[in-house]
C-alpha cells in the first residue's frame, strides 16, 4: 500500500525547507462584504514564523484569534494579501497536509476507539491498515496513553480526550499544529499538566505551534512569542519574545516569568483602552 515514512523520516524531511513555516502579508478578513452585517475581523496582518517556534495569539474575545488561525489554515480565504506556509499558498498547504489542528473541544468520536480516533485522518490518508496501526501505537506513547488504546473516548478525562485529539492532529507528522484554546475547558491543574504535557511534545516533534488562548500565564510559559491582537478590526498590537528557556518546576515561580506576565499584560491593557 501507501508508502508511509517513520516518524523520524518524517520530520527530517523538513529540513531542507524554507526558513519561514508561516508567512502572512497584508492580510485583511472582510465577513459578508458589502452588506449590513459586514465585519472587518482582520486588517493588514503581517505575521512571519520560523520553525520550531511556539507562537501564542492573545487578545480580547472577538479580536479575530480564530479568524487568524482559519486563514493560516486555509479554512477561509483572506480578503486581500498573502498567506504562505511552507513556502507555498496555504491552499497547498493544506491539500499537502502540512498542518494539524486542536481546538477547545476534542471532537473524538465516541463510537470509534482511541486507537481508531488517532488513526482517521491515516486512513483518509489511504495509509495502510498496518502502517495505521503502528503509528497510532507511537501516537499513543507519545502522549502517554498506552494503555487507553481500546477504550472509548467518554471514558476518558477531558485532559486525556485533549490529549488524544493532540496525538491524532499530531498522527501523520504535520510540521505545523495549530490549536484554538485547547485548555479553554479545562480545570486549572489539568490545564497546568497539559501544558508540560505540550511543550515536552513540541520539544519532541520538533513541530511549529500556533496557539490561541485567552490565558496570560498560558501563554507567557507556552511560547517563545506571544502576538498580542488589537480588536476591531483585529491587528498585531505588539510582539512579544518570551526567552524563559526551558520550563520546569519552577518556572511558575520565578521572577523572569512574572515579568513577562506583567509585560503581556500591559500591552493587553493598551490595546482594550
Ligand atoms: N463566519 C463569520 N461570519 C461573520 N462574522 C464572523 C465570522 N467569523 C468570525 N466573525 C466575526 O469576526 C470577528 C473576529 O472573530 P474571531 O476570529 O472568532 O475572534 P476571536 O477568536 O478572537 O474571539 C468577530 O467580530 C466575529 O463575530
Ligand atoms: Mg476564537
Amino acid at each position: 500500500m501507501s508508502e508511509v515514512p517513520s516518524m523520524d523520516e518524517a520530520v527530517s524531511s523538513g529540513q531542507g525547507a524554507p526558513p519561514l513555516v508561516i508567512d502572512i502579508r497584508g492580510a485583511t478578513k472582510v465577513f459578508n462584504p458589502g452588506k449590513s452585517n459586514q465585519v472587518e475581523a482582520l486588517d493588514e496582518i503581517d505575521l512571519s514564523v520560523g520553525p520550531g517556534e511556539f507562537i501564542t495569539l492573545i487578545g480580547p474575545s472577538g479580536c479575530g484569534k480564530s479568524t487568524l488561525l482559519r486563514l493560516v489554515a486555509s479554512l477561509i480565504p483572506p480578503s486581500t494579501g498573502t498567506v504562505q506556509v511552507n513556502a507555498k499558498p496555504a491552499e497547498q498547504a493544506r491539500l499537502d497536509r502540512d498542518y494539524g489542528m486542536a481546538f477547545q473541544t476534542a471532537g473524538l468520536f465516541d463510537w470509534r476507539t482511541v486507537t481508531k480516533n488517532i488513526e482517521l485522518p491515516l486512513e483518509l490518508m489511504g495509509w495502510s491498515r498496518g502502517a495505521r496501526r503502528r503509528r497510532a501505537a507511537e501516537m499513543l506513547e507519545l502522549v502517554k496513553l498506552s494503555e487507553f488504546a481500546n477504550h472509548h473516548p467518554s471514558e476518558l478525562s477531558g485532559g486525556m480526550q485533549q490529549r488524544v485529539a493532540i496525538a491524532r492532529a499530531l498522527s501523520f507528522s504535520p510540521s505545523l499544529l495549530l490549536m484554538d484554546e485547547p485548555f479553554g475547558a479545562l480545570d486549572e491543574m489539568t490545564r497546568e499538566h497539559m501544558q508540560d504535557e505540550l511543550l515536552r511534545i513540541w520539544k519532541e516533534t520538533e513541530t511549529t505551534v500556533v496557539f490561541v488562548t485567552h490565558s496570560i500565564p498560558e501563554a507567557v510559559y507556552l511560547s517563545t512569542q506571544v502576538v498580542v491582537m488589537s480588536p476591531r478590526p483585529g491587528g498585531i498590537a505588539s510582539v512579544i519574545d518570551v526567552d524563559l528557556g526551558d520550563r520546569n518546576a519552577s518556572t511558575r515561580d520565578d521572577p523572569a516569568f512574572f515579568t513577562k506576565v506583567t509585560e503581556v499584560r500591559t500591552a493587553l491593557r493598551k490595546v482594550e483602552e
